[in-house]
């Protein structure tokens, strides 16, 4: 596996732990790390054996602080929006990403945290999570595809406030909106719950997953109509051994087990 500056990957049987692990600078995404998780997400299309993904961030403070606010000084406006652009096109990569890919929230998701957090599948954060956009502060605004996700998540109202005035939400307040799934009382807790929430995707057929994610994304993609998506996602679910598979065995009385393809 690649040695990394800012990241630290571990694998847990099936699953893959991308760390970002700038701690002492509460984990903020330089522009290194942006690429690191570039490189992170190919292994994790690349490799058969990685079937789930986590995102976390190192220590007890921070999931990810935002953006790396020193390296705001070199931004000019060709850069800016490069800067934006490269962002985004990483982030999608962790949407569109084949398999699941939990965000386990341990801390501040601030800026650039929270939209890593949203480009994720699914959020699990602890009860001191902290999440929030704070890039009107600066004379900004989220560039790393948060104004669209958050709007897609929380809705048009609720993302325009939390963009316009900057507040920090907690992680139960962020439940209530619907941008976190689970809130977990400790460390200990939201990996247990990631995991476990992940294991059952896994168990999952894979092709069917896959085409899960795909249809539900497609909601989202304006040029994309989302019913013929999920009509051309069924008829491939449908010619896939697993779902050969999945019917057998229920007709059998025993476990599946998938192969993913
Ligand atoms: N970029 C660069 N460095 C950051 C950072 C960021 N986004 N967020 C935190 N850090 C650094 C701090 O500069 C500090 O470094 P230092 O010890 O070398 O001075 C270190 O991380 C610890 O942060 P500190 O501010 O001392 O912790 P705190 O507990 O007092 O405050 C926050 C925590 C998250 C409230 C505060 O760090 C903050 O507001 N960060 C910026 C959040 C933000 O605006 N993100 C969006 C960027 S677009």
């Amino acid at each position: 596996m690649a040695l990394f500056e800012n990241l630290s990957l571990q694998k847990k049987g099936s699953i893959l732990y991308i760390i970002i692990n700038r701690p002492t600078k509460l984990n903020a995404l330089t522009h290194r790390t942006i690429e690191e998780i570039r490189e992170a997400m190919q292994q994790v299309y690349d490799d058969n054996n990685i079937k789930g993904v986590v995102i976390t961030g190192a220590g007890e403070k921070a999931f990810v602080a935002g953006a790396d606010i020193s390296e705001f000084t070199e931004l000019g406006e060709v850069s800016s929006r490069k800067f934006a652009e490269i962002g985004q096109e990483v982030f999608s990569m962790i949407e569109n990403c084949p398999k699941p890919v939990i965000a386990a929230v341990n801390g501040f998701a601030l800026g650039g945290g929270c939209e890593l957090a949203m480009a994720c599948h699914i959020r699990v954060a602890v009860a001191n999570a902290q999440f929030g956009q704070p890039e009107v502060n600066l004379g900004l605004i989220p560039g790393y595809g948060g104004t669209q996700r958050l709007a897609q998540l929380v809705g048009k109202g609720k993302a325009l406030e939390l963009i316009m005035t900057a507040d920090r939400i907690s992680a139960e307040e962020a439940r209530g909106l619907g941008l976190v799934n689970h809130v977990v009382a400790g460390p200990d807790e939201l990996l247990r719950k990631s995991e476990e929430i992940l294991t059952k995707i896994i168990s999952k057929a894979p092709v069917a997953i896959e085409m899960v994610i795909n249809c539900v994304n497609a909601v989202y993609n304006k040029e994309e109509d989302g019913y013929q998506t999920e009509a051309n996602s069924f008829s491939i679910c449908c010619k896939s051994e697993d779902f050969k598979e999945g019917v057998k065995a229920f007709l059998e009385k025993r476990p599946a087990h998938f192969q993913g393809r």
